[in-house]
């Protein structure tokens, strides 16, 4: 579909010449169509991933298209989800602001070169107008508003900030990012939306509280015994719950258009970015993940072991990308009868592996999309084959049926991928020790025993996305849920 894109593009740069140009000198035109495959079709593939000259080519390149086609400033509509300043960052510099936004993308033609003004003003009375930095971090085209990341510097001791389009201005609240961190390894979750498999939760978090990490997910809805269940998870300290927002829109037009059915899969991208900014001072190491992708480290006894190691056997490698394996796992009805060696115990894989999700240092990048970050070379990813994620993408129900009985996954056994026993029992040990002192087991009683929902989302999400990438903004909005 990009591919397409472009086509349609260049043809539209090649009927502008020929209409302007036809009836004058015949050089001329060849000069044009010289400058035409020149710069569009014979130098990118020689300039290949050069970021210097990338970034040259692009400002070029953008120049010519926008002497010949314009830019148009038709819609600036921008929605803030958050922002945060940072008296002193170490990747952000001084008196730093970050923010997380949706952005039309029809403001401008290319949405990075959009030049947003922020007031900053201290104490004093003192301010200082910027325009921030824009970074796009989005992968679907036809998502009308996307999802960045504006990062600049102000001034000391900020006490309002504003955004301002040169006649009006509006404040933006902010915040400052955390000051701690639980454990030194976060794990973002990725917001859950009528969510109900709360098995996922609760093994995700029992692993990874045993490999020293701690969970921060998001939510937009969730039903609400699980919610509670959550809400006890993270007064034990094994979670930090956050909201994600749906952004209420009531009459929405071409010109102001309905934000959740319009940005990239609920805007996982920008959940993660947040996330990313949250806890850019205070973490040592941070990881993208959904619920259903768990991570076991290889060879090592910790989170923070596996990923030190990668760092200091990679230097100058920023973000390490851990495939996902698919593992066949049964959801139990009854929270007591969870056994972490009956469900990690085998060796029950498809042997294929999926595009996983990413593991690096906060102070390593400024975005984040949901699989990987967009605003660097490939030659700064490590695409890691030591290790990956094992997905608990269709767990068996409770009454042991398929719950997703089309695209079936082919289950092998694959003895290599065998997990470490003695850490599943010691992960078994802590979540009997959980259920026998505190009031889990009570809170679990009003738990759902089966799936409902998680079929109807999944088909839902097989038809609009799976099926149709990149032809539709793929997300959840208008799924039938009753
Ligand atoms: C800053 O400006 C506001 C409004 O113009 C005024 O009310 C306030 O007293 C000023 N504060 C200082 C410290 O000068
Ligand atoms: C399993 O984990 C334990 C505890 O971390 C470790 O002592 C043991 O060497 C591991 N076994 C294997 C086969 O990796
Ligand atoms: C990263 O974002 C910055 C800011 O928009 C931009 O100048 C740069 O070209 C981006 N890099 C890549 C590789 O996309
Ligand atoms: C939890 O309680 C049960 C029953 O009283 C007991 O058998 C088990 O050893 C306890 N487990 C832990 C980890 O305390």
């Amino acid at each position: 579909m990009k591919i397409k894109r472009k086509v349609t593009f260049y043809f539209l740069i090649w009927s502008t010449v020929i209409y302007k140009f036809s009836f004058q000198e015949w050089k001329f035109l060849l000069t044009i169509v010289f400058i035409f495959f020149t710069f569009f079709i014979i130098l990118p593939p020689i300039i290949g991933s050069n970021d210097h000259f990338i970034s040259w080519y692009q400002t070029f390149r953008h120049k010519l298209t926008v002497l010949f086609l314009g830019d148009p400033t038709t819609n600036t509509d921008a929605y803030i989800i958050n922002t945060y300043y940072y008296p002193r960052s170490k990747s952000l510099g001084e008196n730093a602001i970050a923010m997380v936004l949706l952005l039309d993308r029809n403001t401008v033609r290319d949405i990075t070169r959009y030049q947003m003004k922020l007031v900053a003003t201290d104490g004093n009375n003192q301010s200082v107008t910027v325009k921030p930095t824009l970074i796009k971090e989005q992968l679907n085209e036809a998502c009308r508003l996307v999802n960045v990341v504006a990062t600049t510097n102000v001034l000391p001791e900020m006490k309002k900030l504003e955004i301002s389009d040169g006649n009006t201005k509006v404040e933006i609240p902010f915040k400052l990012p955390r000051q701690s961190a639980p454990t030194p390894v976060i794990i973002c979750i990725s917001p859950q939306f009528i969510a109900e498999q709360w098995q996922l939760f609760v093994t995700h978090s029992h692993v990874a509280r045993r490999f020293g990490g701690h969970l921060h997910i998001y939510i937009t809805s969730m039903l609400d015994s699980f919610f509670e269940l959550a809400q006890e998870y993270e007064r034990l300290g094994y979670a930090t719950i956050d909201f994600w927002m749906k952004l209420k829109f009531k009459s929405p037009s071409e010109t102001s258009l309905e934000p959740n059915s319009n940005s990239e899969l609920r805007n996982q991208a920008g959940a993660q970015t947040d996330c990313l900014l949250q806890y850019k001072e205070v973490a040592e190491f941070i990881t993208f993940f959904d619920i259903d992708d768990i991570l076991f480290p290889r060879g090592y006894d910790s989170y923070y072991d596996e990923f030190s190691a990668l760092h200091l056997e990679n230097p100058g490698i920023l973000t390490f990308h851990y495939n996902k394996r698919e593992m066949l796992v049964h959801n139990k009805a009854d929270i007591r009868d969870i056994d972490f060696s009956e469900l990690f115990g085998h060796t029950w894989f498809v042997n294929e592996q999926d595009y996983g999700k990413v593991m690096t240092k906060p102070t390593s990048i400024n975005s984040m999309w949901i699989h990987e970050s967009f605003n660097f070379s490939y030659k700064r990813k490590l695409f890691l084959r030591s290790n990956w994620l094992v997905h608990i993408q269709k767990p068996v129900d409770t009454d042991g049926k398929d719950i997703i009985p089309y695209r079936l996954s082919h289950f092998e056994q694959m003895p290599e991928m065998k997990l470490n026993d003695s850490v599943l029992v010691d992960i078994q040990h802590d979540f009997e020790r959980l259920l026998n002192t505190s009031s889990i087991l009570k809170i679990a009683e009003n738990l759902p025993t089966k799936s409902y929902y998680f079929p109807i989302i999944y088909r839902c999400y097989y038809e609009k996305f799976y099926k149709k990438f990149q032809t539709e903004c793929p997300n959840g909005e208008g799924c039938l849920v009753r």
